[in-house]
């Protein structure tokens, strides 16, 4: 097998074992080896066999994948090969939807025909309406959606058929085309605000900041700059490979569930503190901050463990500098020339100016991540910190769908089932209660 394989010498049998590796597209793409050929590895006949533990996955390829590259010692991110610089740059998040479902950038004509398919779709049905109605006055965005999508399961009961081409492309429209609508919605039934209809004449996050937005006027017309930026924010959140969120999507995909269903749970992983939900943490860390001159004792007490983490801080991939956190910065300049600046800003900039020359971080790998930034942003957008996670959400869709398909038609899909390695109570008899 040559350089290609691994052998393994077990010290408690004398035994060697040789592992094939297998490469990426090229080997700082990531170099495996079939973690079952380990299994083989044992003591005796009774042993089970070798496992790996990983807790939280840190060393484990759960797949093969085409779509997303990250090489988090570089600051790369790229989609289907493309640099995200050059998509936040030139995209649109729909066409870059397109990019991570189909494999390629669109012509002209497919581009206009994905716009109209997903257009067509961004109404939801008055009992979906009606079942948002349900939700209590004070109940959270995010949960509100995360509850709509995994109920649209129950209309689009053919989504079942996941091993179908063709519904698979079905539900996936729907669903880009819909999570807006859920998510302004559930934002809109926060506010007690009656909900408005997707106009279809403007692009999606012109539709969108429409549907949040809209009061009486006849037409709602987006502000060009704050559409745009939306755009770019979510072209960069669109899809992130292997994180959380698209391993829960995956997982619960593996079973074959529907795709609502396992859209729902890929949002309740991503509504966490440490996923997608740090943008809203880290808005609430700034605002209790509340002034520059308090920076240095609130990092002093992130540092003793007394003040919780920095939010908006780290990656697990990223050790040197997260590239979307770097055109986040870029893009927070326009939009402050439309909407002024967010006072929260400064807090950021010197949080960000003292962490980046600490020890304490700097031999930690960490560096402000893509959520560090894009609160500030949202907020100064005029949009209330609750939505946050929601607005992860919807560009993450086109992402968790995609990652979703390719898992569908890889022919080594199996049922995700990590194993354990038992640390519990031997084997011991069942004692009457009196007895106890
Ligand atoms: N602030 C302070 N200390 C931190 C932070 C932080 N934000 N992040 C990590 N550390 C410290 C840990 O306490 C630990 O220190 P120790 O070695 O002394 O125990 C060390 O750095 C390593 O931390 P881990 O938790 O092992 O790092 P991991 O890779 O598992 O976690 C994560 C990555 C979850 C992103 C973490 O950095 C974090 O909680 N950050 C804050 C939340 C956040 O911003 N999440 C958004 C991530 S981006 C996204 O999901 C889109």
């Amino acid at each position: 097998m040559g350089d290609d394989s691994l052998s393994i010498t077990d010290n408690r049998t004398g035994k060697t074992y040789e592992i094939p590796i297998h490469y990426g597209t090229y080997p700082t793409c990531g170099a495996a080896i079939p973690a079952l050929d380990l299994r083989q590895i044992r003591v005796s006949e009774e042993d089970f066999g070798l496992l790996t533990y990983d807790p939280g996955f840190t060393n484990t390829a759960s797949c093969r994948s085409g779509i997303t590259f990250v090489d988090g010692e570089r600051g790369i991110l790229r989609y289907r090969g493309h640099p995200i610089e050059q998509l936040a740059e030139q995209s649109t998040h729909l066409e870059t939807a397109y990019l991570l479902l189909r494999g390629e950038l669109p012509n002209e004509e497919e581009l206009n025909e994905w716009t109209h398919e997903i257009t067509q779709h961004t109404m939801i049905l008055e009992n979906v309406k009606k079942f948002m109605e349900g939700f209590r006055y004070d109940a959270h965005p995010m949960g509100i959606l995360i509850g709509t999508v995994g109920a649209l399961s129950t209309f689009y009961q053919e989504a079942k058929d996941v091993q179908d081409e063709e519904s698979r492309r079905k539900q996936t429209t729907r669903l880009i085309a819909k999570m807006p609508t859920i998510a302004a919605f559930a934002y809109r039934h926060s506010r007690g605000l009656p909900y408005v209809y997707p106009d279809n004449d403007l692009s999606y996050t012109g539709n969108f900041l429409n549907m949040l937005w809209k009061a009486t006027e006849l037409k709602y017309e987006p502000d060009p700059v704050l559409e745009r930026a939306l755009d770019v924010l979510f072209i960069l959140h669109a899809d992130h490979e292997q994180n959380c969120s698209t391993s829960a999507m995956r997982v619960i995909g593996s079973s074959l569930a529907d795709p609502y269903s396992a859209i729902a749970g890929a949002a309740a992983a991503l509504y966490g503190p440490r996923h997608g939900g740090a943008n809203e943490a880290v808005l609430r860390m700034l605002t209790e901050i509340g002034s520059v001159g308090n920076v240095p004792s609130f990092v002093e007490r992130v540092k003793s463990g007394e003040g919780g983490r920095l939010m908006g801080f780290g990656h697990r991939v990223y050790k040197n500098y997260d590239p979307r956190a770097q055109i986040i910065k870029q893009l927070a300049d326009e939009v402050f020339e439309v909407t002024g600046p967010n006072p929260l800003l400064e807090i950021a900039l010197e949080l960000e100016r003292i962490a980046l020359e600490d020890d304490y971080f700097v031999s930690r790998n960490l560096y402000p991540n893509v959520d560090f930034y894009s609160g500030i942003i949202y907020q100064a957008m005029g949009l209330p910190v609750a939505i946050f996670p929601v607005l992860f959400a919807i560009p993450r869709t086109a992402g968790w769908l995609a990652q979703w398909q390719e898992m569908l038609i890889d022919p080594n899909l199996r049922i995700a089932r990590p194993r354990q390695v038992y640390v519990g109570a031997d084997e011991r008899k069942y004692v009457p209660i009196e007895e106890r």
